[in-house]
């Protein structure tokens, strides 16, 4: 989504000069234009081999000639289909390359994703026994929502997902993705996860390093983009896909609502920038327009937390993507799955009801604790507590920066030595 720091692009041009990438699949007939492409290619050769070679005359003749080829090449690009000119590696779908192109996104080819994933830890089973006071077994017939969380190494980190893990403790048939933005795997993160129970996968997706010194950066993209990886690696047609990072507040409800997305269900997201929310605009029950402070040529101007999509009408789209596109990333995902104004759902009492807050964590750098190591045995918890810490990337222990770590008893600071000796 959204920030006002984005550097907005040229307004976009109106709804009906958009095609989205579905109807142009099925518009357009790709049958005959590989051989099209090939005769073209090969048509072109030998005439463009003799122009080199003859004489003035000799090149008058060909003129028509090329130009012909020329012509015949540029009709079958024109009618091949996107999907073919893909394949064939000539680029994405014409109405989107010149529509990206409007808004200075060229380059960005619908392809189909080709990620590695790298898991970590998962565990299918669901070791819960009751949730919202009924049993496991009383769910078994819902669609499994797919939870994916984009997280990576700060302070904050395990806060957060504990916080948001005491969330889903209460949602049934769900599955949990964490992609977290890292090379390595952090066990410590494998342990908390199977520890609640929820069926998850822990997998590590760091950012590609282009992009991390980049203001602002794609944060997120690569940890979703391995997500839908592993989505599509399980051929999963079945059950909603919702993109939920780890800092925002989810009400209950909202997961209610979200599984009973048929294609694209949207709502509104509370504590958006500048106008406290981010959502449709719905007139008699169908979503017509958007609301949101930050519009910059996107087509669908909503946050990452504001929708969600169901695997089968996902399916689809072979070319579901999500760009290292800073702030455009919900407006790129939703048109790479085809999505049409007349395809949302609205949800939330038809977009009256904020199911979803996007709340920010204040963050601040590691601590340090200065202590001598020696002291960090099991004479005291300090030992284990800081060692956690430290995993959990809190907290960092030293031995010469920064002033002794204060101990104190009885409201009187007391030397290291006089409590842990
Ligand atoms: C908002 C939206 O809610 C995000 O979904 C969207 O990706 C983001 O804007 C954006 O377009 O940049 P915001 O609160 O501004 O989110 O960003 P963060 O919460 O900091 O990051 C979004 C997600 O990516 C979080 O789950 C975070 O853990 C993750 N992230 C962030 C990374 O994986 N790597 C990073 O370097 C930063
Ligand atoms: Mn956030």
């Amino acid at each position: 989504m959204s920030s006002a720091h984005y550097q907005a692009l040229e307004p976009q041009t109106s709804d009906e000069d958009n095609e989205d990438i579905e109807r142009r699949h099925h518009q357009s007939n790709s049958r005959g234009c590989t051989a099209c492409a090939t005769s073209a290619s090969t048509t072109s050769h030998p005439a463009h081999a003799m122009v080199r070679k003859g004489g003035v005359a000799r090149r008058r003749c060909l003129v028509p000639l090329v130009a012909g080829a020329l012509f015949f090449v540029a009709f079958c690009y024109l009618t091949l289909s996107a999907d073919t000119r893909l394949a064939l590696g000539l680029g994405g779908g014409a109405e989107d390359s010149e529509e990206l192109s409007h808004h200075g996104l060229d380059g960005m080819n619908f392809r189909p994703l080709n990620e590695t994933v790298h898991i970590c830890s998962e565990s299918y089973e669901d070791r819960r026994q009751f949730m919202q006071d009924k049993p496991q077994s009383e769910y078994g017939q819902l669609p499994v929502i797919y939870f994916v969380t984009p997280t990576y190494p700060r302070r904050e980190q395990i806060p957060e997902l504990t916080r948001l893990a005491h969330t889903l403790l209460h949602v049934p048939r769900l599955h949990w993705l964490v992609a977290d933005d890292q090379e390595k795997c952090n066990g410590f993160m494998d342990t908390l996860l199977y520890r609640f129970g929820i069926p998850f996968t822990h997998m590590v997706s760091p950012m590609p390093s282009k992009f991390r010194n980049e203001k602002p950066a794609p944060r997120g993209v690569a940890n979703r983009r391995a997500a839908l990886q592993w989505l599509r690696q399980h051929n999963l047609t079945n059950g909603i896909l919702y993109f939920g990072d780890d800092d925002n507040t989810y009400d209950l409800r909202l997961f209610s609502e979200i599984r009973k997305t048929q294609r694209v269900s949207m709502f509104p997201v509370g504590l958006i920038a500048d106008y406290g929310v981010s959502g449709p605009v719905v007139r008699k029950g169908k979503v017509v327009a958007f609301l949101d402070s930050w519009v910059a040529g996107r087509r669908w101007p909503v946050d990452m937390a504001g929708f969600a999509v169901n695997l089968e009408y996902m399916a689809q789209y072979p070319y579901v993507n999500m760009p290292y596109k800073p702030g455009y990333e919900e407006d790129l995902f939703l048109r790479s799955i085809g999505l049409q104004m007349n395809l949302i759902e609205p949800r939330g009492n038809n977009c009256t009801e904020i199911l979803v807050w996007h709340t920010q964590t204040k963050s601040k750098k590691l601590g340090m604790v200065r202590l001598e190591s020696k002291y960090l045995d099991d004479r005291s918890n300090l030992g284990a507590l800081l060692h956690n810490l430290k995993l959990m990337g809190v907290a960092s222990t030293t031995e010469s920066e920064g002033r002794d770590a204060l101990i104190s008893k009885n409201g009187k600071e007391k030397p290291h030595s006089k409590i842990l000796s």
